[in-house]
């Protein structure tokens, strides 16, 4: 049995080849410190760092690519963003669908003194905007939400959201962690001030990297200060854009993977990867439809869903229906609260959760025909457990 990986949201698998063959030139030739010592694997080392920054700038229409900051994971450059920008007796807004590296820095700073309006979205992940709107309040300082729900794939409408932060003067940080790679993302065309991705997802990069944009003219408190290799004469933070932000020496290996990955992307093009991902979710969603037992979650319209999707089957709880899908038919998922708990509460499948499939551009339709087909058989399995209870 092939494995079929359906978890792409929590990481990427398999890795374009020219990732892994990256990688291994990086140890070959490019193994030096980036920016520190100035013998030439030094700068073959600062090289990759710089190629990964200006593949970014390419993928989301950065015009400067110092504007791409890189840190080890969304989490951290959400933490930078949310912890450098925000102050005790600001307010921000935010949504019910948010991962807790939203929730949990917002939270911890409404225990110290932020103002936290959380606008809870409907049961299949969509926003109200117009609640939004009626959020905003003389002291809002930040408009944060999801670009897709890393639970129930729905994605927001964040040119919309945009304009509605900008309308008030409030900048508008999104999370790309799940889109970052999968849909389309001009930053200017879109009006986002503040993004913040992971390497290793839909970038097709590895785990430990990640990073934010930040537009021009937005400065945060860093989170750290330390060596950058630039201004080593001064015992201050250099205050100058990527430095200010990039102190200790960076994962160079990790980088080179993620710029293999994101030049994957622009040679692939990522409206083909979108069209792929909505050709597999179409597919799923079509396969489940009439499957009774089987409860799918979020919007019908492909039109506004990311390549992830939750479900449930009646009688079986996510965990033993992930045991069942890894052991019986070797696909790989995950099932229960996605570090998303309020996302769960919206969908009303708190505190069980749901089994997450989370499709790439390496997955098939035989591989949804197949995972449709082991669900219809689950089904069997839950019937058989209820008549022998
Ligand atoms: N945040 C990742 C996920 O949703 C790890 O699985």
């Amino acid at each position: 049995m092939s494995t079929i990986y359906f978890d792409n949201a929590a990481t990427s698998w398999p890795k374009p080849d020219v990732v892994q063959v990256a990688i291994g030139h990086y140890f070959g030739l490019a193994g030096g410190n980036p920016g520190r010592s100035g013998h030439r694997m030094s700068i073959a080392a600062s090289q990759v760092v710089e190629d990964a920054r200006d593949a970014l700038a390419d993928l989301f229409n950065v015009a400067d690519p110092a504007q791409i900051v890189f840190a080890k994971n969304a989490t951290e450059a959400l933490n930078l963003a949310i912890y450098g920008w925000l102050q005790p007796g600001d307010h921000a807004i935010t949504t019910s669908l948010e991962h807790n590296s939203v929730m949990r820095p917002l939270r911890h700073l409404e225990s110290k003194g932020l103002e936290l309006t959380v606008i809870n979205c409907a049961a299949d992940g969509t926003l109200d905007v117009e609640a939004v709107r009626q959020a905003f309040k003389s002291n809002t300082k930040l408009l944060v939400t999801t670009h897709g729900s890393n639970v129930v794939g729905t994605v927001m409408p964040i040119k919309q959201l945009a304009e509605i932060a900008h309308e008030h003067d409030v900048p508008y940080l999104i999370d790309a962690a799940q889109t970052a790679g999968v849909l389309p993302i001009d930053v200017e065309a879109l009006g986002i001030d503040i993004l913040t991705f992971t390497g290793h997802k839909g970038l097709y990069g590895l785990t430990g990297t990640g990073g934010l944009y930040i537009r021009e003219g937005l400065t945060l408190k860093p989170l750290m200060r330390g060596g950058t290799g630039s201004d080593s004469a001064y015992e201050y933070q250099p205050t100058f854009l990527p430095d200010i932000y990039e102190s200790g020496t960076p994962n160079v290996a990790g980088l080179t993977g993620l710029a293999a990955g994101v030049n994957f992307l622009l040679e692939t093009g990522i409206e083909q990867v979108a069209a792929h991902e909505r050709r597999l979710m179409t597919r799923f969603l079509d396969g489940t439809r009439n499957i009774r037992g089987v409860t799918v979650y979020g919007p019908d319209d492909v039109g506004i869903r990311c390549g992830v999707v939750s479900f449930n089957i009646d009688g079986l709880v996510p965990s033993e229906v992930a045991l069942l899908l890894d052991r019986e038919y070797s696909i790989m998922c995950r099932p229960g609260l996605h570090c998303a708990p309020r996302a769960h509460h919206s969908l009303g499948t708190f505190p069980t959760g749901t089994v997450r499939f989370s499709f790439g551009y390496f997955n098939t339709l035989a591989e949804i025909d197949t995972a449709v087909n082991a669900l219809r058989e689950l089904i069997t399995v839950a019937e058989q457990q209820k008549v022998s209870s």
